[in-house]
């Protein structure tokens, strides 16, 4: 199965977009979790108003699928000003930075989802218009061209990667603010499900939530679209409430396991078991043998399972633990090799 045909895959799908914009939460108050980023964040807007001042460029890292979107949003609406939406595959050359740049007005939100996508062209362009509001452009060619320093509104650059690993030092360091997103936790997602039945309309029960929530990975828009796969599956089976009963039913039959792992996830796991006597293994190996790609287990598969302790990263590749051989009903063997890697690589402060 592709990836993108995953109940329980963390990117964007179609439906998902129209959902996402109508359950989207507009203020800091009504956002759920990140308790530490909201705290900050408020403060942070808080001065920038009271200065009457753009607020520093902010760059929000983590797993896809944990609102990075909806906090630039957010950003924006509180602090009373509009908000443009790009990506950085989709700036493709200096030029259309450029372009984007000279549109903005004074105060405005810039968002550039996969910032770490930017070539390095377009970054040049970004440097100084982050670090002092100006545009270089180039006049003529050759010998007789000459640089041209524009000026820019100030506007606040909200940068959104999966990994900060992955962006270039300079960028990186013209971020005054930077925010990891954590994954929810199961009663936080509780209340995001809550949420966004109430809004829905669709009658439920609180355990019924917890099961919806609990299956999500850790991730609200994971959770908001099994939400509507159990809805459908409570209106032909049942009187349309979402019980605790119909969310297991419905998300079992769909193959998303009690933890939220679907059959890919599974295969990552069991081929580590089986094939490799449970690591460690190479990431690219463990990409050959699954069929996924390296980014999408690196970026996608495992920040959950390590989450739920299932599989760790050492120097050496990735190890599963006890906890992962117990969910697969299998039985770990006697040394398990994590013993040898105590000193297991920690991801570092901004992978
Ligand atoms: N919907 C998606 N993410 C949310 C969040 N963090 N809080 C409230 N509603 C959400």
């Amino acid at each position: 199965m592709p990836h993108d045909d995953r109940l329980v895959m963390t990117g964007m799908r179609q439906e998902d977009q129209d959902i996402e914009a109508s359950l989207r939460p507009r203020h800091l108050r009504e956002y759920i979790g990140q308790e530490k980023v909201k705290n900050s964040l408020g403060i942070y807007i808080n001065a920038a108003l009271k200065r009457h001042d753009a607020l520093d460029h902010i760059l929000l890292y983590g797993p896809p699928g944990l609102g990075k979107t909806t906090l630039a949003c957010i950003v924006a609406a509180e602090m009373g000003q509009n908000i443009r939406v790009t990506s950085g595959p989709a700036i493709e050359r200096p030029g259309d930075l450029a372009s984007i740049l000279t549109n903005l007005n004074a105060g405005d939100v810039l968002f550039i989802d996969e910032i770490h996508r930017l070539s390095r062209a377009v970054e040049e362009v970004l440097y100084p218009a982050m670090e002092d509001y100006a545009l270089d452009i180039m006049i003529g060619k050759g010998p007789t061209a000459r640089s041209m320093r524009l000026d820019l509104p100030k506007f606040t650059l909200v940068g959104a990667t999966t990994r900060a690993g992955r962006l270039s030092a300079p960028l990186r360091d013209r971020f005054g603010i930077v925010f990891r997103l954590e994954m929810y936790t199961p009663e936080e997602l509780s209340k995001i499900v809550a949420r966004s039945a109430g809004i829905l309309g669709m009658p439920y029960d609180s355990e019924g939530i917890l099961e919806i929530a609990r299956r999500s990975r850790g991730t609200p828009r994971i959770a908001n679209r099994l939400l509507k796969r159990v809805r459908d599956f409570a209106q032909v089976r049942g009187d349309g409430h979402i019980t605790a009963e119909v969310a297991r039913d419905s998300l079992n039959m769909q193959d998303v396991d009690a933890l939220g792992l679907d059959r890919i996830d599974r295969a990552v796991l069991s081929a580590m078991i089986d094939k490799f006597g449970g690591g460690p293994v190479g990431l690219d190996t463990l990409a050959a043998v699954t069929g996924e790609d390296a980014v999408t287990i690196e970026d996608v598969y495992e920040p959950y399972l390590m989450q739920l302790g299932f599989i760790m990263r050492t120097p050496r590749g990735r190890v599963c633990t006890p906890l992962a051989y117990e969910h697969l009903g299998k039985t770990p063997p006697a040394a398990l090799p994590i013993q040898d890697h105590t000193d297991a690589e920690q991801t570092s402060l901004l992978d």
